[in-house]
């Protein structure tokens, strides 16, 4: 097997891809968060989220037959929602799972309507979606415990379009591909 083998010839699956609809950060709010992962992970330890996996998912699909794409995609071509800014100025963790994440302390309402839209589209067609209420977030480290929470300089996001994004499992770890971006206007 070559590294330029394409990315399913690797899974034990190749008819299905892990995806999931998400904000992908432009390229100064990526360097940003990841000031912010730097900072946090001074605090709580763990393991940084590489720079080039950072996003805020939307809605988790999981593991989805490939021939469901051109469905899923005609959900997200529904919706029909607006450019805002994100205002990412909230640290926490989940002890759950052990994860250290960037949030917000006020979500915009057009995040909401972006969220509720989509997921309405994707319950309409069948396709799984999350019972529990969405909580806007950027992990940024995995494997902490948290501890006190240091204050943050806020990340202004400019959002101005949602993406579909692969997960790709490799020996090094997950990397992701977006595979279509959806404008919002
Ligand atoms: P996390 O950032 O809180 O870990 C790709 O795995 C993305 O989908 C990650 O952002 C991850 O959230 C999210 N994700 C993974 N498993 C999930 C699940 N079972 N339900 C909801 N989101 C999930």
């Amino acid at each position: 097997m070559t590294e330029s083998a394409p990315a399913e010839f690797h899974s034990a699956k190749p008819d299905t891809l892990r995806l999931f609809f998400a904000l992908w950060p432009d390229d100064a709010t990526r360097v940003a968060l990841n000031r912010t992962g730097k900072w946090l992970h001074q605090h709580w330890g763990g393991r940084r989220m590489r720079a080039d996996t950072l996003h805020l998912t939307l809605a988790f699909l999981g593991s989805t037959p490939a021939e469901h794409l051109d469905a899923l995609v005609a959900c997200a071509d529904t919706v029909q929602s607006h450019a805002f800014e994100l205002i990412l100025d909230q640290a926490g963790y989940w002890r759950h799972n052990r994860i250290g994440w960037l949030g917000a302390s006020e979500t915009p309402s057009q995040h909401v309507e972006l969220v509720g839209a989509l997921n309405a589209a994707l319950q309409a067609t069948g396709f799984p979606v999350d019972a529990r209420p969405h909580v806007p977030h950027v992990t940024l480290l995995r494997n902490t415990v948290g501890g006190e929470i240091p204050v943050c300089e806020p990340v202004r996001w400019p959002v101005s379009d949602f993406v579909l994004v692969k997960s790709v499992t490799e020996p090094e770890g997950a990397h992701y591909e977006v595979i279509r971006r959806w404008p919002l206007d």
